[in-house]
């Protein structure tokens, strides 16, 4: 059996962008694809090339839930089966049975999931956000565009090293701390969970963690492409979820959720702007790193070198080139080291 990164559920949209009558059209690993709503509102999706001569689907329009080509008119319905040929007249015998390539859509937390292979022997789900919709938890949702790999990208929001310079005071100051560690590959997947973590949270410590308890912090990659960083502080629980869809080599986009319960209503409603615009500052600091890095690469090719601390990119590079050279990360061995190393 062999696994794709097409065998994978990628965001292609949220689930507001997809209006009804509405055809979006989306780049997911280099495939054109297109979207629009059925007449009983469920979300479809096409190979972006009409059968007839080949001209993009998303240059069309909806009607009654059908999607009809602009260049001649050719009519498809949900399941992709041609309904319609207008230069057929009346008659419409010429039909027969033709259907545009389609791709499976899930609709799940306002997201339009889409997968690119339906590989019978491989079964995935669409990864589900963590507190995602749970009562007294708020989420902010975030969009961004990096201009890099999506697994640079991933890397890049589990890497605990980097923020003290990046994100120096927003997210962390450099206290030249001792940082402990397990990385934990298993089943698809690397946990890292830092052990004995009390402060160093930036701005926001003395409303985060004015007791200074320890934190329970745990960053997760699922291979190929979502990250997820759970902060548990006290009674307050923070969690950052990052969809980072494949649109091509070099061009990640990313849904960000930062999810979080501060354990108070009213302080979780107040709090959405200033998560916001916490949030999108430290991304837009990772979106001009990120970028330069893939500069970089595209010049010079890409030959890292590690420190201790980059053990969890190694973990987590041997999942995703797993994909790459066709097998199964849930088939990789389970490994567990325990890290340390100063920030
Ligand atoms: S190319 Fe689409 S209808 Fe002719
Ligand atoms: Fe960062």
């Amino acid at each position: 059996m062999s696994v794709s990164f097409k065998d994978y559920w990628y965001v292609a949209c949220e689930s507001k962008e997809l209006k009804s009558d509405q055809v979006l059209s989306r780049k997911i690993l280099d495939e054109w694809i297109v979207l629009f709503r059925d007449e009983e509102g469920r979300a479809r999706s096409f190979q972006d090339r009409c059968i007839h001569r080949n001209s993009q689907l998303s240059k069309g329009w909806v009607k009654n839930g059908k999607l009809q080509c602009s260049y001649h008119g050719w009519t498809f319905q949900g399941d992709g089966k041609l309904v319609g040929i207008p230069s057929e007249g009346k008659d419409q015998k010429k039909i027969g049975n033709r259907c545009a390539t389609t791709y499976s859509v899930v609709e799940q937390e306002g997201f339009v999931f889409v997968r690119l292979n339906d590989n019978k022997d491989k079964h995935t789900e669409p990864f589900k956000s963590p507190q995602y919709g749970k009562k007294n938890f708020e989420t902010i949702r975030l969009f961004n565009k990096f201009n890099n790999s999506v697994i640079n990208c991933a890397e890049n929001y589990i890497d605990v090293p980097h923020t003290v310079f990046v994100h120096d005071k927003i997210f962390r100051d450099a206290l030249d701390e001792e940082i402990n560690c397990i990385v934990h590959r298993k089943n698809g997947h690397v946990e890292i969970e830092y052990l004995g973590e009390s402060d160093n949270l930036g701005w926001f410590s003395w409303f985060l963690n004015p007791k200074k308890v320890p934190i329970v912090h745990i960053d997760s990659y699922y291979a190929p492409n979502v990250t997820s960083v759970k902060y548990i502080i006290d009674q307050k629980e923070f969690w950052i979820t990052s969809q980072s869809i494949p649109i091509s080599e070099y061009e990640t986009w990313v849904w960000t959720d930062l999810t979080y319960n501060f354990g108070n209503p009213f302080v979780n409603y107040l709090a959405r702007p200033i998560v916001r615009y916490q949030g999108q500052s430290v991304i837009e600091q990772d979106i001009v790193v990120l970028g330069n890095q893939a500069e970089v690469i595209k010049k010079y090719g890409e030959n890292f070198s590690n420190a201790t601390a980059d053990v969890v990119h190694v973990l987590i590079e041997s999942l995703y080139n797993a994909i790459k050279e066709g097998r199964d990360p849930m088939e990789i061995a389970e490994k567990k080291v325990e890290v340390k190393f100063w920030i």
